[in-house]
């Protein structure tokens, strides 16, 4: 079997690192195409070193830019990759333009897409997330759902044939890497912070961070925090804070701890040792959950309710009451904060990897690996 894994950002680098070592364990050397979303050392490169991608077969370079001019520019140049080197199946991770363009590349051309992380739904169109996966979704052949409510939103768009409920691989990442973090990472040191005495925040929403008034309204939370707070801050997020005169603001305050974007290493400890997470962040609400510390989110919807259900997960929006209101919570509520610390990971065990490449090998030995009619 010939896979071909279409990726281009930091998330997707992480979460597809476990299948292509999966594959890579059992003798098979994916092809790799990288598009080039991310292009920043601290938003690519760092997470290839780090989790040993060594080789990236195709660096496509396609930058930044408009909805559109980004994916567009990546469907075709993935399309060129596609159909020189013709892969049995393409892999696309999650819900970015790297993904609507590796899937609607890779189906015209009738080779199956593998959808890993199918089914997420926030139920809000505004969001350019939510129309790249309900349409990567709907070109895919497989889809491997993180969990049976994620298979519960296809089968209500009336996908129910190739759908896999495997788990979601961002429990193989946290696995396979937070004891290497614990161990080689010195971030703790370096800020002078010690376990459980800060918190952790990102944000890099397009919602979040295009407006300006929700941007404003995010400094008046960082500000008002009654703990030390670290920001690996995203670039988007820099180049909007910087114009608009608030990143000072933010530095100069004592209890805010700005830093350039981290590696994973960095930063799962980093979240590990936090007292609480707040964050934007898909992928950090599933991993704050796995490592067992309390999350609030800073949206009004979230596509992984079942992190909310278990009750590892607040959605706080920007209201700053009730922002703070919480963080009381989980400051001074001892009660309240074993709750969410204990809330049980909803994602799986950590071998999605191992299964999403089971699968695969099934279907292609089975003759089945291919675009129905
Ligand atoms: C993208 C995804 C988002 C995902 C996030 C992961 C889409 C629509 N959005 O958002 O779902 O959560 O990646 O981090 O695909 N930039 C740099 N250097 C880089 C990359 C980006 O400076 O290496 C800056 C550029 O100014 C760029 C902006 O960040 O215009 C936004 O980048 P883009 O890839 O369009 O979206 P993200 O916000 O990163
Ligand atoms: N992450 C990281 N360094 C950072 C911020 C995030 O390694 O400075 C990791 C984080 O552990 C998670 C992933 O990046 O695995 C989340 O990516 P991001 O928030 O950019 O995207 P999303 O998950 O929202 O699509």
């Amino acid at each position: 079997m010939k896979p071909a894994f279409v990726f281009g950002t930091r998330p997707e680098i992480i979460k597809l690192a476990p299948v292509i070592r999966a594959f890579e364990e059992r003798g098979i050397d994916p092809l790799l195409i990288h598009t080039g979303q991310h292009y920043d050392y601290e938003m690519s490169k760092i997470f290839l070193e780090e989790l040993e991608l060594h080789r990236i077969d195709y660096h496509l370079e396609v930058g930044s830019g408009t909805q559109a001019y980004q994916t567009g520019t990546a469907m075709i140049k993935i399309e060129e990759v596609l159909m020189k080197e013709k892969p049995d199946v393409s892999l696309v991770q999650g819900d970015t333009n790297t993904v609507l363009a590796g899937a609607l590349a890779s189906v015209k051309l009738k080779i199956p897409v593998a959808h890993v992380e199918a089914g997420l739904r926030s139920f809000d169109r505004t969001m350019p997330e939510e129309i790249n996966r309900i349409l990567a979704d709907h070109a895919s052949e497989i889809l491997f759902a993180p969990t049976e409510e994620a298979k519960k939103n296809l089968e209500r768009e009336g996908i129910s044939e190739g759908v896999y409920v495997v788990g979601n691989t961002i429990v193989d990442a946290v696995l396979q890497n937070s004891e290497i973090a614990e161990r080689k990472s010195k971030i703790l040191d370096e800020l002078g912070l010690r376990p459980k005495e800060y918190a952790v925040l990102t944000a890099h929403r397009a919602e979040n961070t295009d407006s300006e008034e929700n941007l404003k309204k995010l400094v008046e939370i960082i500000e008002s925090l009654p703990i030390t707070v670290i920001y690996p801050v995203h670039p988007r997020t820099e180049k909007r804070l910087k114009s608009l005169d608030l990143w000072d603001r933010l530095e100069q305050k004592a209890h805010v701890i700005l830093t350039k974007p981290l590696g994973y290493l960095d930063f799962l400890k980093l979240q590990k040792n936090a007292k609480f997470v707040l964050t934007d962040s898909g992928g950090i609400q599933e991993e704050s959950i796995i490592l067992n510390v309390p999350c609030l989110t800073l949206r009004y919807n979230t596509e992984r309710p079942e992190t909310i259900k278990a009750g590892g997960n607040v959605l706080v929006g920007l209201e700053k009451g009730r922002v703070l209101y919480y963080v009381d919570r989980l400051l001074n509520d001892k009660e309240f904060y074993e709750k969410m610390e204990s809330a049980k990971n909803p994602f799986g065990d950590g071998r999605s990897g191992e299964r999403i490449v089971e699968i695969l090998f099934n279907l292609y030995n089975k003759g089945e690996l291919k675009v129905r009619s």
